[in-house]
């Protein structure tokens, strides 16, 4: 568990800044260079900040963020159940406060999520009966909602991930409560909503496991039929949530040329390498029997091996370079948390675990990988 408030000296941060630097300097040219320095001719360079970040209590992190990073994602604080827990009850404190922090790092400031399944009160779907909400009712409360919410941030957001996770692994799309009570336009109408609500902004539809090929003809059919009907949608999120040894580069790549070829902007949205065991695809209650039965995938509790610190910068490096090779289509890469104690992977699928997913690790130092990164930017400058 986290020390309650990662505050240092500003003396120690600044020095952990500048030993960033130097660490860099010792082993990358030229010294002063960033990841958002490295890849400014090719796109922004983001990550997801948290609560303790946004409030203040990760000094840091908001260094790393300032320095490092020119697009912020929310990881919670814009989410349904976060900002609108009760009906018309909005907790906009900690929103406005991460927008502030997107503002004064002159940061690209990016809207997470607007509708989906997931971190949704369950009143948003019910009747004062507890019965399922009438068709229009829903609707009326989706367009509410996003007025409310893109409304309050128009000209200062500068794009919204509108509808997260509506596709299944085969393509069809995922029996939420939203299409169960509204149908398939409910997608059409939340884009139109925020269109509405901000129409400067960018739109876009986001989504996990774009590689698989199933998957990906849904999501392909699904915007064709979007812009076919004239949506306002600009973009699509390529989530990437990757392993070390899955998916394959040449899937990665499959994936950006079917979803460039929509048209749209891509993005790559949430950008982390799960280094714990996992037999991919296995579900959340087999892990848990697992643990429980070996405890096995948590075994790197106290340090990652070096050899798994060198996997890891691997496989970052041939991530991005299939991204860098894709730069004309794509227009950020944001990781997922600021450093490896900040990543929803310590807790999934199971809580409690220690992973090693980004670039900084909890002491806020660059990792291995953080270089190999930084390299892979500097060699596509040169091509
Ligand atoms: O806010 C409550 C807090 O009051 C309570 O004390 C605490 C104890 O359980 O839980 C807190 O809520 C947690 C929330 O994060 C805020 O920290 C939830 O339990 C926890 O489940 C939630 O996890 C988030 C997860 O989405 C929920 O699905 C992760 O932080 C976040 O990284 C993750 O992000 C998603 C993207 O939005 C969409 N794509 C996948 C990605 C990973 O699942």
């Amino acid at each position: 568990m986290r020390s309650p408030a990662r505050q240092l000296p500003v003396s120690v941060a600044l020095t952990i800044t500048a030993s960033c630097a130097s660490r860099a300097r010792a082993r990358a040219e030229p010294a002063r260079l960033t990841l958002k320095d490295a890849f400014a001719s090719a796109f922004l360079v983001g990550a997801a900040v948290n609560a303790r970040q946004i409030d203040g209590a990760d000094s840091i992190g908001e260094a790393i963020i300032a320095h490092q990073f020119n697009s912020v994602s929310p990881e919670n604080v814009l989410k349904w159940a976060a900002v609108e827990p009760r009906p018309g009850r909005f907790n906009f404190g900690p929103a406005d406060r991460y927008v502030t922090l997107g503002e004064r790092n002159g940061a690209v400031i990016i809207g997470h999520t607007l509708v989906w399944h997931n971190q949704t009160p369950a009143w948003v779907f019910q009747d004062v009966a507890g019965g399922a909400v009438s068709r229009d009712s829903l609707i009326a409360r989706m367009r509410a909602h996003i007025a409310a919410v893109v409304g309050r941030y128009r000209g200062r957001i500068h794009g919204w991930d509108v509808v997260n996770e509506a596709v299944n692994e085969d393509g069809s799309l995922r029996r939420s409560p939203w299409l169960q009570i509204i149908g398939p336009e409910y997608i059409a109408m939340a884009f139109r909503f925020a269109h509405d609500a901000d129409p400067s902004a960018e739109l876009h539809y986001n989504d996990f496991a774009v590689e698989g090929s199933a998957k990906r003809s849904g999501i392909v059919r699904l915007i064709t039929s979007l812009r076919a009907e004239g949506v306002p949608i600009t973009a699509i999120g390529m989530q990437e949530h990757q392993k070390l040894d899955w998916p394959t580069t040449g899937a990665i790549d499959s994936a950006i040329v079917d979803l460039a070829a929509t048209g749209l902007k891509l993005m790559v949205t949430e950008l982390d390498v799960d280094v714990l065991p996992s037999n991919h695809g296995q579900r959340r209650e087999a892990v848990e029997q697992e643990l429980m039965r070996t405890g096995a995938p948590d075994p790197y509790r106290a340090a990652l091996p070096d050899s798994l610190q060198q996997a890891l910068a691997r496989r970052y490096g041939e991530i991005v370079r299939v991204y860098l090779a894709h730069r004309h289509a794509i227009t950020r890469m944001t990781f997922w948390g600021v450093d490896d104690g900040d990543s929803w992977l310590n807790n999934f699928p199971v809580r409690g675990r220690v992973n090693y997913p980004l670039l900084f690790d909890r002491r806020g130092m660059p990792k291995v990988a953080y270089d190999t990164v930084l390299a892979a930017a500097l060699a596509s400058r040169r091509n």
